[in-house]
């Protein structure tokens, strides 16, 4: 799966960008609160007037804090999938129960430097798992490879029956990175830069999605 991240498209034109990317698997949308991570970008109310605007299953990614009072709205409003972060909440199962009661995915994100031992147990309650392979906060960055460490320990654990999870990552993914992340066990990936910063982006999601298949195949 590729989940084109809206945060590198323009922000003027949402709507037109979610058409530029029309076959992608999920609309991937970093919500920013300035506070969890040092950026802000957009909320509730944006999020509510894509849903009207596309048909592309939406990927809330939610870098904020108290996700436990602000995260089941976005499932409330429609999106399919409402990620939070394991390092912004001591309740992460309560947090997942009320996205899932609300009618959405849940996913648990984890930083890079965040192990993923502390969760595996609690990893039955979530739907997805998000590695984040750069810093949360920003566009562009460099992938952080030795992320793929916990995508492979949750990939083991996903072949041999023990937990049904999508394993998704972010940050860092183009054409020079995808495989290395395919290899190493990922379901789905999530791209901003890489998809929004070329002339077709739609063309792009194609490409990556066929390298990373032909990883798995
Ligand atoms: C970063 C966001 C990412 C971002 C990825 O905090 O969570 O979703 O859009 O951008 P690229 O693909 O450019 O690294
Ligand atoms: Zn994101």
């Amino acid at each position: 799966m590729i989940a084109p991240s809206i945060l590198s498209a323009d922000f003027a034109h949402l709507a037109d960008e979610a058409r530029r990317v029309e076959g992608s698997d999920w609309l991937h949308v970093d919500v920013m609160d300035a506070h969890f991570v040092p950026n802000l970008t957009l909320g509730l109310p944006v999020v509510e007037s894509l849903l009207k605007a596309t048909d592309i299953p939406l990927d809330c990614h939610l870098m904020i804090e108290d996700p436990g009072r602000w995260a089941p709205p976005y499932a409330e409003a429609g999106a399919h999938n409402v990620t939070f972060h394991a390092e912004a909440t001591d309740d992460p199962i309560a947090v997942a129960r009320d996205i899932r009661a609300a009618g959405a995915k849940a996913g648990l994100s984890v930083k890079p430097n965040t192990p993923i031992e502390p969760y595996l147990e609690i990893l039955r309650e979530f739907d997805t798992l998000l590695v984040m392979s750069v810093e949360p906060g920003f566009g562009g960055q460099s992938f952080i490879a030795h992320v793929l460490d916990k995508a492979r320990t949750v990939r083991r654990l996903v072949d041999a029956g023990e937990l049904r999870l999508i394993v998704e990552i972010d940050g860092g993914i183009n054409a020079d990175t995808i495989e290395q992340a395919a290899e190493a066990g990922i379901d789905c990936f999530v791209a901003g830069s890489a998809v929004y910063n070329t002339a077709d982006p739609g063309a792009t999601v194609e490409k990556l999605r066929r390298q990373a298949a032909a990883v798995w195949h």
